[in-house]
């Protein structure tokens, strides 16, 4: 027994499985670890094991845990009582810099999670477009609202035809109907996108994506099947909503968006925005955020919205991520770290590759061909990634574990070159026990 297996049948006495958020359970190791603390880019368990953290918050943690900045901002508003549910200054002044920042941003409003987020921006999609079907990616996962909790993690021999895939729900206790509003392509299929809007493109409040898919490892999108969305919702009278929760600051300040050099409608920012506390945004052009209320008829409220704590924590954030040389920076390690990766598996002969693009990148076994789309990427190997996982945390690498998917992982700007490498030697150890 250790104090992190107690902890573990201490809480499932109390909180359901143990948790208070489903995929938290660790499948490689059968229970969650429960951490004690942290520091840049390390965290250690209740037991006082030390991991280089490669999960990061779910991406969250872009600066690292305990970043300076983040705590001092967040200090001062706590002197200051912190009254939430009220507008204060530090609101306007993150909605400025974000607008600076985001390229469709020229209106915004804050919500507390990624699943609120999409969940309003949907919702404000619909009022503005007096439409009600959204096109969905396969795949892509927008959070767990029931509006989008269809084909996100869908088993490879449910898949159905690619040109009508299943809309597989992701959990029970959907209202039967739900499905109906939803049309489905498979990403970087750029034929099978004409065809449905083609087919529903009048009846389309939005199409709705990743623009880097890191919900399955880290697939980028061709530039036709970008042009196309660009193209196509335009010419149907869709809008087109990137959910950048994840992308958003991962790769340039501005996100995928910036990065991609296409600018949606809307977007969505989460994670990433708070700098490891709640917050999430959804913003865009502001002829369409004009029909939110109370300007226009469609409700947006909630009465932890803008949070001071999380709207501190994002400014100082957000003002890092626009520091000269952050990116760079971020670049160079994700190259050291992924070609480091590459390497390993071919040194210890386990197939496989790693696709990553600033600081998240996904692991695919027994894959050897670029991953375009969920197909591609649900064929990957789900025992090898948990054997991986748990040799990597038995050699102090911590990985989230997915249920053994392709999912995303992740680095922080506080990991140094030495950072990297130790985390390669770890990992060089930890593929050595693992079966070819
Ligand atoms: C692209 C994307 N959208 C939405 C969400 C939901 O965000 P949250 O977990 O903050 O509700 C996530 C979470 O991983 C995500 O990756």
């Amino acid at each position: 027994m250790t104090r992190v297996t107690e902890q573990f049948d201490f809480s499932r006495k109390f909180l359901a499985g143990g948790v208070s958020a489903s995929t938290r359970v660790n499948r490689a190791l059968g229970h969650p670890l429960y951490f004690d603390r942290a520091a840049g880019c390390r965290v250690w368990d209740l037991d006082g094991r030390e991991y280089l953290d490669l999960c990061c918050s779910h991406g969250a943690t872009l600066l690292g845990h305990g970043d300076p900045r983040v705590r001092e901002a967040v200090e001062w508003v706590l002197d200051r009582g912190a009254a939430c549910s009220y507008e204060n200054e530090l609101h306007g002044q993150l909605a400025e810099l974000l607008c600076k920042t985001i390229p469709c941003c020229e209106r915004i409003r804050f919500t507390g999670s990624g699943t609120e987020a999409t969940m309003h921006c949907l919702r404000l999609a619909r009022a503005c477009t007096g439409r009600s079907k959204i096109l969905k990616i396969e795949g892509h996962f927008h959070g767990y609202h029931d509006q989008v909790m269809f084909s996100i993690g869908t088993p490879a021999d449910q898949l159905a035809e690619e040109s009508a895939p299943a809309r597989y729900p992701g959990s029970a206790g959907i209202a039967p109907g739900l499905e109906q509003h939803l049309v489905l392509v498979p990403y970087n299929r750029t034929d099978l996108l004409e065809r449905a809007f083609k087919q529903h493109g009048k009846e389309l409040a939005a199409l709705i994506c990743e623009p880097v898919y890191y919900n399955a490892g880290c697939v980028v999108p061709t530039s036709e099947f970008l042009a196309a969305m660009r193209r196509l919702t335009r010419e149907y009278g869709a809008l087109l909503i990137f959910d950048e929760v994840l992308s958003a600051f991962r790769m340039a300040p501005g996100g995928a968006q910036e990065y991609l050099q296409i600018t949606p409608d809307l977007c969505t920012l989460g994670k990433a925005v708070g700098g490891g506390f709640p917050l999430s945004v959804f913003g865009g052009r502001h002829d369409v955020m004009q029909h939110l209320m109370p300007e226009g008829t469609c409700q947006h409220s909630g009465t932890y919205n803008g949070h001071p704590v999380s709207v501190a924590a994002g400014l100082a954030a957000v003002t890092a991520y626009r520091q000269p040389g952050f990116y760079e920076r971020i670049n160079a390690v994700a190259e050291r770290l992924y070609s480091g990766l590459n390497q390993l598996l071919a040194r210890h002969g386990i197939p496989g590759r790693v696709q990553g693009l600033g600081a998240r990148f996904g692991i695919y076994f027994g894959v050897t061909r670029e991953v375009h789309n969920y197909r591609d990427a649900v064929r990957h190997d789900r025992q090898k990634m948990l054997q991986f996982v748990a040799a990597a945390i038995a050699h102090g690498v911590y990985f989230h574990d997915y249920g053994g998917a392709a999912c995303h992982h992740g680095f922080c700007a506080a990991m140094t070159d030495a950072d990297v490498d130790e985390t390669l030697t770890r990992l060089d150890d930890a593929m050595r026990v693992m079966n070819p």
